[in-house]
């Protein structure tokens, strides 16, 4: 059977639950996250690089743009920008995350627009040349995913580029498996067909996983640009 982006079989029901609710236990995973982590280096997805692509893109452009970053986390891709020189808005909606972006943008002696907000309700009123998304998008609730995709094509300028870490399925049993959403290469590139094009890909096989979303994760890291 075939199924869309959200794993879920197309034209099948909807599992019938409440959507604020769903919202609401994200948010609660998320505090318990960053209340345990005390700091940066103890969240789960820490890591001191910045996101597959992104330091070749902002190369590949030869001027200095804006920039997004939705889901900034700890701010490692916000402030590796603003640290290039580009014109950075770091958005969260846990204050803890945004507290951990400014710190580091203050020992990186850069400055950036930090944003507390829902990614489906934020209204910037702008475009950015580069939307990073790295482990957000494969956390919303699937009622929340055409919603998603109608903020990124309103939110990439003209030749923008996008960067999407987003966990992958590579066989039917690894979508039962714990943590966030997986889903195949083909759902997340027809999902944002045909405005965005897939430029590049790469995946990172991970293993030695904790029993809950373990034994092995695979994540795809995507690069696309507007048509
Ligand atoms: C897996 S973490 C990744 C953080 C960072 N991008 C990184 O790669 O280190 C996902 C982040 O997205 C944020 N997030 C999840 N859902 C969100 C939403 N609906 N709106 C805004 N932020 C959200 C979480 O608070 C968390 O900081």
């Amino acid at each position: 059977m075939q199924a869309d982006v959200t794993g879920r079989s197309v034209g099948g029901h909807g599992l019938g639950y409440n959507v604020k609710s769903v919202v609401m236990d994200k948010r609660d995973r998320f505090k318990a996250y960053y209340k345990s982590a005390g700091g940066a280096e103890g969240l789960p997805w820490h890591r001191d690089e910045p996101t597959r692509f992104l330091d070749a893109i902002i190369a590949s452009r030869g001027k200095l743009g804006s920039a997004v970053d939705l889901g900034c986390g700890s701010g490692i891709d916000a402030v590796y920008l603003a640290r290039a020189g580009w014109t950075v808005t770091a958005l969260d909606f846990m204050p803890d995350a945004l507290e951990m972006t400014r710190k580091l943008a203050e020992q990186a002696g850069v400055d950036l627009e930090l944003v507390q907000a829902d990614v489906m309700e934020w209204e910037p009123g702008r475009e950015f040349d580069v939307v990073v998304d790295s482990g957000l998008l494969h956390n919303l609730s699937r009622d929340h995913i055409s919603g998603y995709r109608a903020n990124i094509l309103k939110w990439l300028a003209a030749e923008g580029d996008f960067i999407l870490a987003h966990w992958e399925s590579r066989t039917d049993s690894d979508r039962l498996r714990g943590g966030a959403r997986r889903v195949s290469r083909k759902q997340i590139i027809d999902l944002f067909a045909p405005e965005l094009k897939e430029h590049q890909f790469e995946r990172l096989e991970a293993t030695g996983l904790p029993e809950r979303v373990g034994p092995d994760l695979s994540v795809g890291f995507y690069h696309f640009r507007r048509r």
